[in-house]
């Protein structure tokens, strides 16, 4: 287990100046080097944090052996620094998600990986959150009987493509997409979820109507070798109030889950699993015990739905079982790097933080999440659906 991590960044801009920030915090870890394109970038956080500053990344990997590499460079640019970072035997790399835009990018970041036997780690923030590590353990435990059927809608508002970046908006926006920057989210977590489920087909549609210079939206239909059926869709067109809306819902056989991560406007944050009729009192509160420990304080419910609207009344009426939290349940921010260091630590890919929650995400991960990803693009460029090996 090493003493001291010594660690430097690649990309200095909204993602990786917090991750610089985080090394620079943990006691465990000497953040040695920063390497941005836009010179006065590097300069500025390299001064702000002690680490000698360059423009040139591979200047940087020859000038410093370092133990831990981070890459958060825009969407599209990821393989040539990972790449070059484990080439130059750096021993970890947590890289920014996508794992990559393009099949090929994924491959070949995979393939140096497993070469140099270099532990890859990819920054699936939403993996940390509380109620999403609950919704794995409600789908883990059955409670909702076999899913059969979901739904996920993470949408940015319009400010996101058109302002986000300042002067490099545009570009930026232009060498990615929903696909590229929203989508590997909800298709990690489903794979989290439902591990260890995949999807086998994917058929996909998109607009470009709004933007002009980056597609409005990408709506996916994903189909699991379960034979669960999850509808994907994440557009950047809104005009909401808030950054991000992110809502999912889970239907099994015996019960749903509805997960309102953050609402755009009007709708209260909050997440609910209406769980099988067949799980007891006490049962129940033994799930409620274990997502305490989890970190996600639910309340353990028993109720009687009464399903009406106006004059309209349908049955419901039995008592029904259910773990609900209401209020915000983003989470950390940054805790998955927080795990990641961790990791290195301990020099395991399931450190004492993330116990029970199988390994943390790697280029494995990675490289699934790009196969699907690029699939739907395929799949919307084609209008046929795609089989994924
Ligand atoms: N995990 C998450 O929740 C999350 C959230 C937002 C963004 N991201 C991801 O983080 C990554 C970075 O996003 P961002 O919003 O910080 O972008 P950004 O444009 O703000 O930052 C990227 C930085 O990389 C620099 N850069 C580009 N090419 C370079 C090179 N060859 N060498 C050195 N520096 C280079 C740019 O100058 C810029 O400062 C993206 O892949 C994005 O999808 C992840």
């Amino acid at each position: 287990m090493p003493e001291t991590i010594n660690a430097a960044v690649i990309g200095l801009g909204i993602l990786g100046s917090q991750h610089a920030d985080l090394l620079h915090k943990r006691p465990e870890v000497s953040l040695t080097a920063v390497a941005d394109l836009r010179r006065d970038v590097a300069e500025e956080v390299g001064a702000r944090l002690g680490a000698a500053p360059y423009t040139d990344f591979r200047e940087m990997l020859r000038a410093h052996r370092v133990d831990l590499v981070v890459v958060a460079t825009p969407d599209p640019l990821h393989r040539d620094p990972t790449v070059a970072a484990i080439e130059a035997g750096v021993p970890n790399i947590v890289q920014e998600k996508p794992l990559a835009t393009t099949w090929e990018d994924a491959q070949a970041i995979f393939e140096a990986a497993e070469k140099h036997g270099a532990r890859l780690f990819v920054n699936y923030a939403n993996r940390a959150t509380p109620l999403d590590i609950s919704t794995r353990y409600v789908v883990q435990n059955d409670l909702l009987g076999r899913v059969v059927y979901g739904e996920s809608r993470l949408d940015d508002n319009i400010s996101v493509p058109t302002s986000m970046w300042g002067d490099r908006t545009k570009e930026w926006a232009a060498g990615s997409s929903t696909v590229h920057f929203l989508l590997p989210h909800v298709v990690d977590l489903l794979r989290f979820y439902f591990s260890p489920a995949e999807v086998r087909e994917v058929f996909a549609i998109s607009q470009q109507e709004v933007l002009g210079y980056t597609p409005d939206v990408y709506d996916a239909f994903l189909t699991f070798d379960t034979g669960m059926k999850v509808r994907v869709k994440a557009e950047w067109i809104k005009h909401i109030d808030e950054l991000v809306e992110f809502y999912m819902c889970f239907s099994g056989a015996e019960g749903t889950l509805i997960y309102n991560k953050r609402g755009g406007f009007g709708t209260a944050p909050g997440w609910r699993a209406n769980v099988s009729r067949s799980i007891d009192e006490k049962t129940l509160i033994g799930h409620q015990s274990a997502l305490l420990a989890l970190g996600s304080n639910v309340a353990a419910l028993l109720h009687r739905p009464a399903p009406s609207t106006g004059t309209l009344k349908a049955g419901g009426g039995d008592l029904v079982p259910a773990l609900e939290f209401r209020g915000l349940g983003y989470g950390e921010f940054m805790a998955m790097p927080d795990h990641f260091v961790d990791a290195i630590l301990q020099d395991t890919l399931e450190p004492t933080c993330w116990q029970g929650l199988g390994p943390l995400p790697t280029h494995i991960d990675g490289l699934r999440q790009t196969q699907i990803t690029a699939a739907i693009v395929r799949s919307a460029e084609t209008g046929q659906p795609i089989t994924l090996e």
